[in-house]
C-alpha cells in the first residue's frame, strides 16, 4: 500500500534516499559491523587539551552507508559512521567539542538530556545561529547529569535527523554505579524510509498501542483498522499527518543480519543501553529467552531495578536494562511491533561457546507479556531542590486532523505558542493532555523533571525523564522540575513532523 499523497518534504527526503541508494547499490564496500557496539570505540573521544580540557571533534558531512547488504543509502553523518562516535565523558569534567559543518546545509548539535548552559543548547534561531556549511561551531560544557544521553542534529531535523546525525553520548558518574555491571553496550534505535521495502505499520499511538490500551498494537486500534480497510493515505487522514513510508529498522546503523552480535558470558551481568533516536516509531525491545531488569529511565537511576519482559520505547527516550546471562545459547534481542525485526532490527546475543547455535526466530506482538510503564519504577530524587515560587501550566496537544501536519499546544503553532515563564529555583509543574490521535513524546530541554502522574494516575515515587510520552487520545502526564537552569529552553514533541508542525513551546527561565 503506497501513501496515496505524500507532503513535498517527504517526497524529496525519500527520493533523495531512493536515487542515491539505487546509484550506490553494490558500489560501497563499507567496514562491517556497528563500531559504536565496540565499547571504547570512539575516534573523536579526543584527549585532554591545554588546562585539562577535553577536546572532541566532530565533522557533520554527507556519508554512503550500507544500511544492510546491498542497501546503500546516501545519509548524513557525525566522523563518518551512523550512530556517530560513542561520547563517553566524565560527569563534570569540561568539554569543548569543535563542529565542523561539511554538509552543503546548515547544522546545529543538540545534547539531549543534557544541563548545558543555555548557549550551548543548539537551537538555530534561539540558542544560536545555524552553523552555515564549511563553517566550525564550539562546543563548551560540564557534562551533567550522569546517565545514558545522546547527540542530534537540531536543523531540519525530519530530514537530518533521519538522514543519520545523531549518536550516544554517555556521563560517567564520577563515583560508584547505583548498578554494577560486567560488560556493556549501547544500542541506538532507528527507522528509515528508503523507498525500497513495504512501509511499515505506524505505532502513532506511542506506548498506549503498546500496552493495548486505546491503541492496541496488534492492529486493534482505530486508526489502524482504518489503514487496514482504507489504504495507508486514507488510516494518515484519520489518524493525523502523513507518514513517511518507513520501511527499514536498524540497531546500530545496521538492518539484520548486517548487525554486529553481542557476546556476552554466562553469568555475567550485562547492561544495555537503549536509545530510540527513530524520528516516528515506538519501539518494544525484548530478548529471547530472558526477561530485563530496567534500571534507568532516560539516564536516571531506579530506586532498585525492575523486571519486565519488553520495553517499549518512544523516541528520544533512553532505557538501561540490565541482563543477567543465565541461559546460554544464541538469542536475538529484537524489537516486537509487528514488522519491525523483518525490517532489520534484530541482533544476536552470543553466549561464548555458542556462536554457532541457532536462535529461535523473534515473536511478533506482546500478547501476555509484562511491559514496562512508567509507574512501574520507582524514581530516585536526583533533581535539585525548589527554592522559589509553585507554577503550573496547562498544555493541551492537538493537530493532525484531516491529514494535516498542523500541530498545536493550547491551539497555537510555535513561534505563536504561549512561552511558560518562570524563574531560576522555581517549581514549575507542566499538565499535558493529548487530544489527538497520535502520542506524543514531549522532550524538555536543559533540566529533568519527575513524571507526577500518568493517565490521572499519581505514581507513588516519581521517576526522573526528559522525555515523556502523552499517549493518544486524551492521554495525560504531569511533569515537574526545579527550574535550575536558566535561559530560553525548547519544549517540543520529539517526532520531528510534529515539531516541524508546531508543537513547540519555550520554557523561559529568568
Ligand atoms: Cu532531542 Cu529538541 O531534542
Ligand atoms: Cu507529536
Amino acid at each position: 500500500m503506497e501513501a496515496a499523497a505524500v507532503t513535498g518534504s517527504a517526497l524529496s527526503r525519500r527520493e533523495f534516499l531512493r536515487a542515491s541508494g539505487q546509484a550506490g547499490l553494490g558500489a560501497v564496500a563499507l567496514a562491517a559491523g556497528g563500531g559504536a557496539l565496540l565499547p571504547g570505540r570512539s575516534g573523536a573521544t579526543g584527549h585532554p587539551g591545554s588546562g585539562g580540557v577535553r577536546e572532541i571533534s566532530l565533522e557533520a558531512r554527507e556519508v554512503r552507508w550500507e544500511l544492510a547488504p546491498g542497501k546503500v543509502i546516501k545519509g548524513m553523518a557525525y566522523n563518518g559512521q551512523i550512530p556517530g562516535p560513542e561520547l563517553r565523558l566524565r560527569e563534570g569534567e569540561r568539554v569543548r567539542i569543535v563542529l565542523k559543518n561539511s554538509l552543503p546545509e546548515p547544522t546545529t548539535i543538540h545534547w539531549h538530556g543534557v544541563d548545558v548552559p543555555n548557549s550551548m543548547d543548539g537551537v538555530p534561531g534561539i540558542t544560536q545561529k545555524p552553523v552555515a556549511p564549511g563553517q566550525t561551531f564550539v562546543y563548551e560544557f560540564e557534562p551533567r547529569p550522569t546517565g545514558t544521553r545522546w547527540y542530534h542534529t537540531h536543523f531540519q531535523e525530519h530530514r537530518q535527523l533521519d538522514l543519520g546525525l545523531y549518536a550516544p553520548l554517555l556521563i560517567e558518574p564520577a563515583g560508584p554505579d547505583p548498578f554494577p555491571f560486567d560488560r556493556e553496550y549501547t544500542l541506538v534505535l532507528d527507522d528509515w524510509a528508503t523507498g525500497t521495502g513495504r512501509p511499515l505499520p505506524s505505532t502513532r499511538e506511542g506506548t498506549a498501542g503498546g500496552r493495548g490500551g486505546m491503541g492496541g498494537m496488534m492492529g486493534g486500534g482505530m486508526g489502524r483498522m482504518m489503514e487496514g480497510m482504507m489504504g495507508r493515505g486514507m488510516g494518515g487522514m484519520m489518524g493525523g499527518g502523513q507518514h513517511p513510508a518507513y520501511d527499514v529498522m536498524t540497531i546500530n546503523g545496521k538492518a539484520f543480519p548486517a548487525s554486529q552480535p553481542l557476546t556476552v558470558r554466562e553469568g555475567e551481568r550485562v547492561r544495555l543501553r537503549l536509545i530510540n533516536a527513530s524520528a516516528d516509531h515506538t519501539h518494544v525491545i525484548r530478548l529471547g529467552g530472558h526477561r530485563l531488569r530496567v534500571t534507568h529511565t532516560d539516564g536516571n537511576p531506579l530506586l532498585q531495578a525492575m523486571e519486565v519482559d519488553a520495553v517499549p520505547i518512544v523516541p528520544s527516550e533512553r532505557y538501561d536494562v540490565l541482563l543477567a546471562a543465565g541461559r546460554p545459547g544464541a538469542w536475538f534481542l529484537y524489537c516486537a511491533e509487528p514488522g519491525h525485526a523483518v525490517a532489520g532490527e534484530q541482533v544476536l546475543v552470543l553466549y561464548e561457546g555458542h556462536e554457532r547455535d541457532r536462535a529461535e526466530p523473534p515473536v511478533e506482538g506482546v500478547a501476555g507479556l509484562t511491559l514496562w510503564r512508567y509507574d512501574l519504577g520507582r524514581g530516585r530524587e536526583v533533581l535539585p531542590p525548589p527554592s522559589g515560587q509553585e507554577r503550573t501550566f496547562d498544555l493541551t496537544l492537538s493537530g493532525g486532523m484531516m491529514g494535516s501536519e498542523v500541530w498545536t499546544i493550547n491551539d497555537e503553532r510555535y513561534p505563536h505558542t504561549e512561552p511558560l515563564r518562570m524563574r531560576k529555583g522555581d517549581r514549575a509543574r507542566i499538565r499535558f493532555r493529548n487530544m489527538s490521535m497520535e502520542a506524543h513524546p514531549m522532550h524538555l530541554h536543559g533540566q529533568s523533571f519527575k513524571v507526577l502522574a500518568v493517565n490521572g494516575q499519581r505514581l507513588a515515587a516519581p521517576i526522573v525523564k526528559d522525555s515523556v510520552d502523552v499517549e493518544a487520545h486524551m492521554g495525560s502526564v504531569v511533569i515537574e522540575f526545579t527550574a535550575h537552569n536558566p535561559g530560553d529552553w525548547f519544549l517540543h514533541c520529539h517526532k520531528p513532523m510534529h515539531m516541524e508542525g508546531g508543537m513547540i513551546t519555550l520554557a523561559k527561565i529568568a
